[in-house]
């Protein structure tokens, strides 16, 4: 039998057997949970919601350590996903304190510690009572950051909430260095796509800026279909590159002012397919590996007469479709050397005859809903600082299908705001300003 002692010994054990228990599965759930987040952004929220929650306090900031500028920054909740990066410098408040020095500071009342800085509670109007602040260390024992909780609920911070930040935060440190490196590549392959295509666009002269323009407009109609942010960075670079392929492309076929002849035709038409073949040579990862595909089926149409494959609908990447929109508007409504752009009743006419033969009837209707003022921004980006802000904003009020049945109405039976909003339009539009 055990004695009484011996029984108190043992509930105490499984107390504590329990409470690790709990400490282990808190732990494994923040591990799977960040690891899954690639995204430094994304990752930062999570990691400051679980956070707060896990320590029962009511926010939790990580401060990440920019060694370049010897500055601590952090993102600033502004709605769902979105962030705005706060920085300072690296030896300022507590954060900074425990960034220089390694300390952590479980402070009860930061009133009463002279370190704290009162003057973001003042410009905010929020209450700071408790603080934990902990370093953030990487695996070669290299301060990366800082972790700082506010305000436990029902009293200070225990040395409990310590030891399970302290567990929690060689986690958060592994996935934030893993975002990071991420972060890098997704840029640097940002960074040679967008040179690659700046290249193109400087070389073709004659359509300036066309590849800029086209992956625009493919944006917006991607917004105006709310497609997800996966998806649009295929799009986005497929947009860039779609007409790479002309690079292949001699330029006496490509810059020749006179109508083309037949065999120089079929030379031009080449250029999907020398996309295709350029592109499949990039490495692209997994999410992205429509890319090549979308790019190279711009000139597909619905009704299988489109070139280099003559796929038919829904043998055409939804991305291709878009792009294929996209891209006939962009043609008929810049600039050439010897025109001008078609007037844009005149450009919807022809979308509209073409559509469901040539163009996908969702993508034309989507495209319909994109504000007027996004349309402007897009055409006329060269020009964005001569812009009137207050005029591009009211474009954005009404949608380009608006403008475009405002056109085609009898002068005379528009009424005075069509007219006004007209003129707006029509003022950029003929680059009047
Ligand atoms: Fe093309
Ligand atoms: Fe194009």
């Amino acid at each position: 039998m055990a004695s009484q002692g011996e029984k108190g010994e043992l509930h105490k054990k499984i107390d504590q057997l329990e409470k690790e228990n709990r400490r282990l599965r808190v732990l494994l759930d923040v591990a799977n949970s960040l690891q899954a987040e690639l995204e430094l952004d994304k990752l930062l929220f999570k990691i400051m919601e679980e956070v707060a929650e896990i320590l029962d306090a009511d926010r939790c900031t990580v401060f990440l350590y920019d060694k370049e500028r010897n500055e601590l920054w952090s993102l600033v909740a502004m709605g769902l996903q979105k962030g705005e990066e706060i920085r300072f410098p690296a030896d300022k408040g507590i954060a900074g304190h425990v960034a220089q020095t390694g300390e952590i500071l479980n402070i009860p009342d930061a009133y009463q510690d002279p370190r704290f800085n009162p003057e973001i509670d003042k410009k905010t109007g929020y209450r700071t009572r408790s603080i934990l602040t902990m370093p953030l260390y990487n695996k070669m024992h290299e301060i990366i950051g800082v972790f700082q909780i506010l305000n436990k609920r029902n009293g200070p911070f225990t040395k409990d909430d310590e030891n399970l930040l302290a567990a929690i935060s060689q986690i958060a440190a592994t996935a934030i260095e893993n975002a990071q490196l991420y972060d890098e590549q997704v840029k640097s392959l940002d960074s040679f796509i967008e040179t690659l295509s700046a290249t193109l666009d400087t070389r073709d002269y004659i359509t300036a800026g066309h590849s800029r323009r086209v992956t625009e407009y493919t944006l917006a109609l991607a917004d105006a279909m709310g497609v997800d942010e996966e998806f649009k960075r295929q799009l986005r670079y497929a947009g860039l590159l779609h007409d790479i392929g002309k690079l292949k492309i001699p330029e006496s076929v490509l810059f020749k002012a006179d109508k083309l002849t037949p065999e120089e035709f079929e030379i031009i038409k080449l250029h999907p397919q020398v996309t295709r073949e350029i592109l499949s040579k990039i490495h692209f990862q997994r999410k992205l590996k429509d890319v090549p595909e979308i790019a190279a089926t711009h000139h597909e149409r619905l009704d299988g007469t489109g070139y280099p494959e003559g796929l038919k609908g829904e043998e055409i990447p939804f991305g291709g479709r878009m792009i294929c929109l996209v891209d006939v508007f962009d043609a008929l409504t810049s600039e050439r050397q010897y025109r001008d752009r078609a007037p844009l009743e005149k450009v919807w006419d022809i979308v509209e005859k073409e559509t469901g033969t040539t163009f996908d009837p969702r993508c034309v209707e989507a495209f319909k809903t994109i504000p007027a003022g996004r349309i402007i921004e897009i055409m006329e980006h060269q020009r964005q600082e001569d812009f009137n802000q207050a005029e591009i904003e009211r474009l954005y009020q009404v949608p380009i299908i608006d403008i475009i049945e405002i056109k085609r109405k009898a002068p005379e039976s528009r009424t005075p705001q069509e007219s006004e909003i007209l003129e707006t339009f029509d003022k950029y539009y003929w680059r009047d300003y």
